[in-house]
């Protein structure tokens, strides 16, 4: 297994449920050391003032099942094994996080098979034959219209819970802040702590004045509000203006980034000549693309530095933020391997500030409207 690890680091592999401490190998001299050194050993993070410890990125099954985004409207069983492999392949490499929701893969789109359903399937499968192994599940409450504040969400919760054939997940997070209902649905989330149905709960796409109401109602209970899901990325550093990374360093919320490779374009692999198929290419158009260009070259020369994928470098500059856990998606083995190699080495303070300079000079693309209700 080639590691590329921090020069004086010791990095932390789960691999097939025994943790490993394996002593950094001099991979080269420009990665830096890793301050965190507590963190560092174990590999993983608490998620804000929660018990709760996830390793510091984690997989975003968003893509599992779904047809009506993803995987060309299609779902089938070449898919699905694509997508055992990913959450297999994550596993070995040590990331054990995993993040899906009630409406991934949702039954309303055609041929599709709820996320939910799925990652329940495969951690069975995987228990089967490693029974002690380390998982962390995130799911997400929808706060549809029709439903109706408190009393909607530890059923909801339970049903998540029967479709991932689990008793516990270790993070309820409301997906979006809800037309109407919004009190009611976080009185919701502290009672799912409460019948410990959860280890912490969370929000997603909440602004700054959303997450401190939410925040300080929590509170009054005795219940930390854990985390925020937003969209976050090089290209898309809305948190960063909006007033969201800085109310959740200030309070404490670790912020848990989704969409962090802009969906795959931060990989490279998307050119003007090439763009996305679907729903992707109406965002990243062959205009973006060519903008995007002089930023990918530089994220590509600094990999090269460090013998790391511009995935892997983009992935490393949202986890230098500081109090981020990056949710990439995979739909493969080979992708989720790519993430492992994220971690365990640091991109410089002037790589960080050099990268986010030259994408400010890009246009922003349009992020999810929910986030500024
Ligand atoms: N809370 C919310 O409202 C919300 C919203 C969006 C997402 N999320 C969460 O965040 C997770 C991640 O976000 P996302 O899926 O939107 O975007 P993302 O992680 O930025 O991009 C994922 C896509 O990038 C491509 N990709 C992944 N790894 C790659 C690699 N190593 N090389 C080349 N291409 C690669 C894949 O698509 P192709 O192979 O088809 O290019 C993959 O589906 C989701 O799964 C979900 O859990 C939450």
């Amino acid at each position: 297994m080639a590691l590329q690890l921090s020069n004086l680091g010791f990095c932390v592999f789960q691999r097939r449920g025994k943790k490993q401490l394996i002593k950094a190998s001099s991979a080269t001299d420009n990665v830096a050391t890793v301050s965190k050194e507590e963190e560092e050993r174990e590999g993983k993070v608490k998620v804000g003032g929660s018990e709760l410890k996830v390793t510091k990125l984690g997989i975003g099954a968003w893509s599992w099942g779904d047809t009506s985004y993803w995987n060309n409207f299609e779902w089938d069983d070449r898919k699905m094994k694509a997508a055992k492999a990913a959450f297999n392949a994550s596993i070995d490499d040590g990331v054990t996080f995993f993040d899906t929701a009630e409406v991934y893969g949702s039954r309303l789109s055609f041929g599709a098979v709820n996320s939910e359903t799925l990652l329940g399937r495969f951690i069975k499968e995987r228990k089967v034959r490693e029974a002690e192994v380390d998982i962390a599940v995130a799911t997400k409450f929808a706060a549809l219209p029709w439903r109706l504040g408190r009393g909607s969400v530890v059923p909801a919760l339970k049903e998540s819970l029967a479709r991932l054939q689990l008793p516990v997940v270790e993070l309820y997070q409301l997906h979006w802040p809800g037309i109407w209902g919004n009190e009611g649905y976080i009185d919701g989330l502290g009672d799912a702590v409460e019948q410990g149905l959860v280890k912490a709960v969370g929000v997603s796409n909440y602004s700054e004045k959303r997450l401190r109401e939410a925040y300080n109602q929590l509170k009054k209970r005795g219940i930390p509000l854990a985390s925020n899901q937003v969209n976050y990325s090089l290209i898309y550093r809305a948190p960063e203006e909006n007033g969201v990374k800085a109310a959740c360093d200030e309070l404490g919320i670790t912020l848990i980034a989704y969409s962090p490779i802009a969906q795959g374009i931060l990989t490279g692999k998307y050119t003007p000549e090439n763009p996305p198929s679907g729903p992707r290419g109406r965002i990243y158009t062959p205009e973006f693309l060519t903008q995007l260009g002089p930023l990918l070259d530089q994220i590509k020369e600094i990999g090269q530095k460090y013998g790391k994928t511009p995935t892997q470098v983009a992935l490393n500059w949202l986890i230098a933020q500081e109090n981020v856990i990056p949710i990439p998606g995979a739909k493969n083995a080979e992708q989720a391997k790519e993430f492992a190699g994220a971690l365990c080495w640091k991109l410089s303070d002037d790589e960080v500030s050099k990268l986010r300079s030259l994408a400010s000079t890009i246009r922003p693309v349009i992020g999810f409207p929910v986030e500024r209700l």
